[in-house]
């Protein structure tokens, strides 16, 4: 990776030139935003000439005097107020390409310290309607979970399905007196959530209704097996079905721990933390009140009304006896750190549980683990219109249903596009672009912010889709196919032409901008790159022939295709979108 190679460098010329360096100071090196002065860029001296109250042009000087680049810069120089901007060499760039044809993970280095990484994504409810955060969820965990494992961590997926909670009363109710056991079969998810909408409304017109659903709750927490076997099936047809979405979309979880497997757990939980004091009493319930440990404005056990501090407990048992939430994900945190020995937990779960979150967090916190827990939000997918995001028939819109859509559509597109294409084939590509280009909508996005799904947009082949990305992938493809005979690709190169050097650059960097997206848990970067590579790409692909170049300067261009077609289908891929050879 040039810019981990360039920080080293600069780091011994700091020691070559007897500068010494606070301890708290490593060199910071960036690909340069603006590429006239260099590819790579530093303000170092610029940081440090503040620190030690010195000249920063004249300390740059000092440390461009001991640095040793020569073996990967053509040019080092001192801009402006004392920036460093290194451009690398044509030998240097055409080296580290034959290392990405070379490498099964394109050049990209793995970490020195690999740590094992929880990461807690999806987790839809039973017998709830499942909602677009749950769609955000499972693409953005999914993401992040191969660019983890890909870099080096030790990974474990965990779907923490919402598989116990008060939903089940009104489940078992309706599932004695009104299951429609056809409309089951063909559709579990569908038939549970509508009938658990339909005796909600019940229980909300009529109180009778409302209390039955509360004791058949009730007998199901104290073990009733009729009522034991219910919960059960709901439980198996709901992740039945959901397999099969994950499968269509290529998702696999090392785990389906969902909320039921901590039941047991919960009590003694409980009873542990108020024999250690960070848990009371209140008005009957056991709650984690503010230890007054840090400042009021970052105490997640306090919010402020009417210019005053006021308790906001997290409650772990109510006074009824019943758990909540907050005690399953308690025991869950005790459980991934003693069982899989978790130095990290990703949880990716919408913004609006944020609260829960920071108190979860701070609990366990006091309870003594040092796992560092990680919320990564995200905000909301809205219709094209900027209002909810409703499906073709009007209702919210879950996964299920644009996954459907989204396949039918591409599908619908390669009917219309026909290429000599089998049916089974139009089906599989249909799946892939379908699937990629969902996925890619909700990618290429800033994760905070709300987006606007439209379906024309995210399937055009024009602008930053998947279906364009797919399509410069297929380009990359139908070169060598193209080509009489098998290619070898040899290590004779030479990049003279400025596209081919700014493809050849582009390339390189797929590994720092891998590396980056873990900073801050946003795969969107690594979407924006794959768009700026396909551009680069496409431009090189206009100025420079590779077929009807001969020697050196083809075996070049067709290693640059070479070195597109593999990072675009590993970048594709650790944003869990599948590539295809033709569309
Ligand atoms: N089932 C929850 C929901 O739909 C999400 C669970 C997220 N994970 C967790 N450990 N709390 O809101």
């Amino acid at each position: 990776m040039f810019r981990a190679i360039l920080t080293s460098r600069l780091q011994a010329a700091f020691t070559a030139a007897r500068i010494e360096l606070p301890e708290s100071f490593t060199p910071n090196v960036v690909i340069a935003s603006d590429t006239r002065y260099g590819d790579y860029q530093s303000n170092a001296a610029m940081v440090l000439a503040k620190q030690l109250k010195a000249n920063p042009r004249a300390l740059a000087q000092q440390i461009v005097d001991q640095l040793d680049v020569a073996d990967l810069c053509e040019k080092t120089s001192i801009d402006g107020p004392g920036f460093l901007n290194f451009t690398l060499s044509a030998d240097a760039l055409a080296k580290r390409l034959s290392q990405i044809v070379l490498d099964d993970k394109a050049g990209v280095p793995v970490v020195e310290k690999p740590k094992t990484i929880v990461v807690d994504f999806s987790a839809p409810n039973i017998a709830k309607p499942m909602h677009v955060g749950h769609i955000r969820s499972t693409f953005i965990g999914d993401s992040l979970a191969r660019v983890a494992r890909f870099i080096g961590h030790k990974v474990i997926t965990d779907n923490h399905v919402g598989d116990w909670g008060t939903q089940f009363g009104m489940i078992i109710h309706g599932w004695k007196t009104q299951l429609d056991h056809a409309a089951l079969k063909k559709d579990a998810i569908h038939e549970l959530v509508s009938m658990y909408k339909a005796v909600n409304a019940a229980a909300k017109a009529d109180e009778a209704v409302m209390e039955t659903c509360k004791s058949e709750l009730v007998k199901l927490q104290q073990g009733n097996a009729q009522n034991l076997d219910i919960w059960k099936e709901c439980v198996r047809l709901t992740l039945e079905q959901l397999e099969k979405v994950y499968r269509t979309l290529g998702i696999t979880f090392d785990h389906y721990l969902g909320e039921s497997f901590y039941n047991e757990a919960l009590a003694p939980l409980v009873a542990d933390m108020l024999e250690k004091g960070i848990a009371t009493i209140s008005d009957g319930a056991t709650v984690v009140f503010s230890d007054g440990s840090v400042k009021p404005e970052n105490d997640p056990f306090l919010i402020k009304e009417k210019d005053e501090w006021k308790a906001a407990p997290c409650i772990i048992r109510k006074g009824d006896g019943g758990f909540l939430y907050a005690t399953t994900d308690l025991a869950t945190i005790d459980y991934r750190v003693k069982e899989w020995k978790a130095d990290e937990i990703w949880y990716v779960v919408g913004a609006p549980q944020q609260l829960h979150f920071r108190q979860v967090f701070a609990t366990a916190q006091r309870r003594g683990v040092t796992t560092i827990m990680t919320h990564i939000a995200f905000g909301s997918i809205l219709g094209p219109d900027g209002k909810m995001f409703k499906t073709r028939s009007g209702e919210t819109v879950g996964l299920l249903e644009v996954i459907d859509e989204a396949i039918e559509r591409a599908r619908t597109a390669a009917e219309e596009k026909d290429q000599g294409l089998s049916d089974t084939e139009k089906d599989e590509i249909a799946r892939i672009i379908g699937t990629g280009a969902v996925k890619y909508a909700e990618l290429s996005q800033n994760r905070l912010t709300d987006y606007k799904f439209s379906w024309d947009k995210m399937l055009s082949l024009q602008g930053n889709t998947a279906p364009y990305l797919l399509n410069a992938y297929v380009r990359t493809r139908s070169i060598f196919r193209k080509l009489e005979g098998a290619v070898t690709l040899t290590d004779d190169l030479t990049i003279t032409e400025p596209a081919e050097r700014a493809l050849a650059l582009k390339l390189a960097q797929f590994a720092e901008n891998t590396h980056d997206i873990l900073d801050d848990h946003r795969p969107n970067l690594l979407a924006n790159y794959l768009y700026e590579l396909a551009n680069t790409y496409h431009s090189f692909y206009e100025a420079c022939p590779v077929l009807r170049a001969e020697g050196a300067v083809k075996n070049t261009r067709l290693t640059l295709c070479e070195a597109t077609s593999r990072v675009l289908k590993t970048g594709l891929g650790l944003l869990g979108i599948q590539t295809t050879e033709r569309m």
